[in-house]
């Protein structure tokens, strides 16, 4: 595809479409993502600034959701357009976001037996039937036959008021585990009337919301259902039942049927790293095979170029970019351009995003600085540019050499390693992890695009700065591994987590981890998995029939090693995030990981370990001995640049050990005060 001249890279994500009448100028659309920017209910400048950003940045559709349609489903946090005097807000929206070029959408919400009761002002949530629900912790109320029209009526005249205040299109949420999931699932609906039991009366709620909101909307405005393509919960709807779903769907009257994974109480990952990128297309193309309208992709969908097999492929007709445009909202652009390599990576960490939404906080990310904060974190040229040395090749001082090259000054960076990254390196070791690397890849494609030297084994010291003679200095010498003061410990044998992950050394059978931390349970996840067969080689065996199911089904978990991890607390991981500590733990007890809570290691002798368990004394023989016990500050060069009296900013982990969001923000911001 050739465009002004240019090749064009990724000739099907960048051709128009067209839903009911509405051409849209590439396949990318920005899903619902709920951001929490305000707590009445109400549009501020944060999400104005927010959404101008993602609809400038080249998307073809930008959503705009969860917007509520009822009390009940949605509370007073969530926005919504349950009244007429929400439209004008909205109005001011639906423009900026179709002057920046992109097509508005509206996501219409309701929770249902979802909705938590804290936030309904001591009403009591409401569902197809009154059955306990494990994500909300609540039972709800059996919803009557008046509930039924009200909701329907409800989420009707809330796309009236969409189209009133400019929406391009309205989409209908049926996924996820919320209302209209909850009347599809033999589960969740228990009902003996029309609304419930067989497959024509369960499926008759979303097909008479879908006929009134396309009466209501008119034949000529396009209408979207979003659907669970499998719920992943046993005894619930797969993807045998949802093609059957999305038939109705599209003889009711919508446009474009856009599939995601399954419900939030799912057992399966349905956003973390774990989810292999793209992985969740297939259940698309199984939408896509029963229907004719076109159809969306979601979930992990992150590079240009697996966004273009999705549509080459056939899998969908478009794709949804959630995380990856809070990440990068120029990603689009970046791709058009053939500037992929610049785009900022979305690692899929939850940890700015599913982790704060769970927790009732406003979304930001770890990779973009600005995401939320985009009317105050703005990188200005500088009128007088001045020498900055980043001492530091980790990932506060990478982001703040570029951030600073950014805003016109004179940057060199300093590591003493032979390359950059510091402990992303470390950090992308263990199973599941290598999507960190990406920033590695990043920060180099910007170092490259602003020219940036970068002295490699370098050691910085008070000589070299002298010499240099810069105007400012960021110290971002980072951590070393702690070792916690253990009789024994500085026996050559017991390796440090950092090696073991950095270097992937030979060892023993059975193997002791002194941590259960974070780091302690990343690293035994790293050893459990030595020895045991990779995705390609299961493939393969399994292909074949080589191997019985079972048989695979261990050899995919127990490797070479036995692993125990010792954590003095209560509880291991207690630094792990929310959204997927349960996925980290479930791979430790499939990897056969034995963990020893309330264990305090007392001594290491030539591999053996001796601890105080529930007040006894205990000793026991390893064949190697890790200690991941964190990480401690590293600061040479503060006292230095004082005595000099050179300005210096400390960054990241040199100034606490922190994550991976204190370094990239902490970075960015010392390079906005310089
Ligand atoms: C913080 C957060 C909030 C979300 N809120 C919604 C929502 O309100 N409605 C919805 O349909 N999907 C919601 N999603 C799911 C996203 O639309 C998207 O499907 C998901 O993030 C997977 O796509 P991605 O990997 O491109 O981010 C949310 C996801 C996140 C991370």
């Amino acid at each position: 595809m050739i465009h002004k001249g240019r090749i064009i890279m990724y000739k099907y994500l960048f051709s128009p479409v067209t839903i009911n009448n509405l051409q849209i100028k590439n396949r990318i659309a920005y899903p619902a993502l709920g951001l929490l920017y305000s707590y009445d209910g109400n549009l501020n400048d944060r999400y104005y600034n927010y959404f101008r950003e993602r609809s400038g940045g080249g998307a073809g559709l930008v959503t705009v959701g969860p917007v509520g349609v009822d009390f009940l489903g949605s509370g007073s946090i969530i926005l919504s357009l349950r009244a007429d005097e929400n439209i004008p807000a909205f109005q001011k929206l639906t423009s900026l976001i179709k002057d920046e070029g992109a097509r508005a959408w509206v996501q219409l919400f309701h929770a249902g037996g979802y909705s938590f009761p804290f936030l309904l002002d001591g009403k009591e949530p409401i569902a197809p039937s009154s059955v306990f629900n494990q994500y909300s912790k609540a039972t709800p109320r059996e919803m009557t036959l008046e509930d039924i029209e009200r909701v329907e009526e409800a989420f009707a005249s809330a796309a009236l008021r969409a189209k009133e205040a400019g929406f391009d299109g309205v989409e209908i949420i049926a996924s996820a585990g919320y209302l209209i999931t909850q009347f599809l699932s033999p589960l969740r609906n228990k009902r003996t009337d029309e609304y419930g039991g067989s497959f024509e009366n369960r499926v008759r709620f979303p097909r008479e919301i879908i006929q009134r909101v396309r009466a209501r909307l008119g034949s000529g405005f396009p209408l979207g259902i979003r659907m669970a393509g499998n719920d992943f919960v046993p005894g619930s709807n797969t993807d045998a039942e949802t093609p059957k779903f999305a038939r109705v769907y599209e003889e009711a009257g919508v446009d474009v049927i856009n599939v995601t994974g399954g419900w939030h109480e799912s057992r399966v990952p349905q956003l973390p790293m774990d989810l292999p990128r793209s992985a969740y297309a297939y259940l698309a193309m199984n939408i896509k095979n029963a229907v004719s309208v076109p159809v969306m992709a979601s979930n992990r969908i992150s590079t240009p170029e697996m966004a273009e097999k999705i549509l080459r492929d056939g899998y969908a007709d478009m794709v949804n970019l959630g995380r990856v445009l809070i990440a990068d909202p120029e990603w689009p652009i970046k791709a058009f351009e053939g500037r992929a390599n610049e785009i900022r990576p979305c690692v899929a960490c939850s940890q700015g995003c599913t982790d704060q939404i769970f927790s009732g906080q406003p979304v930001y990310c770890i990779a973009n600085p600005r995401a939320g904060f985009e009317g105050e974190r703005n990188i200005e040229k500088t009128g007088s540019p001045k020498r900055l040395m980043v001492v530091g090749a980790g990932a506060a001082g990478l982001e703040a050499a570029v951030t600073a090259a950014q805003a016109g000054h004179m940057v060199e960076v300093y590591d003493r390693a032979d390359d950059i990254g510091g402990q992303i390196w470390v950090a992308c070791a263990p199973p599941h992890k290598q999507e960190l690397l990406e920033f590695i890849r990043y920060y180099r494609a910007m170092l490259n695009k602003y020219a940036i030297p970068v002295h490699l084994n370098t050691e910085v010291n008070a000589e070299l700065i002298r010499e240099e003679a810069p105007d400012h200095v960021i110290v971002a010498e980072g951590a070393e591994p702690l070792v916690p003061p253990i009789k024994g410990i500085d026996d050559p044998q017991v390796l440090s987590s950092w090696t073991v992950l950095r270097d992937n050394p030979l060892l023993g059978k059975e193997v002791a981890i002194i941590g259960g931390g974070a780091v302690g349970l990343e690293v035994a996840l790293f050893v459990a998995a030595k020895g045991t067969l990779s995705p390609e080689i299961l493939h393969f065996l399994f292909a074949y029939d080589a191997e019985t199911p079972e048989r695979l089904r261990e050899l995919m978990f127990q490797g070479a090693c036995r692993v125990t991890v010792f954590e003095m607390l209560p509880k291991a991981g207690g630094d792990v995030g929310k959204s997927t500590k349960w996925i980290l733990m479930a791979n430790l007890k499939r990897h056969g990981v034995r963990i020893k809570t309330n264990a305090r290691v007392t001594a290491i002798n030539n591999n053996t370990v001796f601890f105080d368990k529930d007040g006894h004394s205990e000793e026991q023989k390893f064949d190697s001995v890790i200690i991941a016990s964190g990480s401690r500050s590293v600061q040479r060069l503060s006292e230095a640049l004082t005595e000099m009296g050179i300005p210096y900013t400390t960054v990241g982990d040199c100034i606490q050990p922190g994550k991976l969001n204190d370094a990239i923000h902490g970075g960015f911001l010392a390079a906005l005060r310089i």
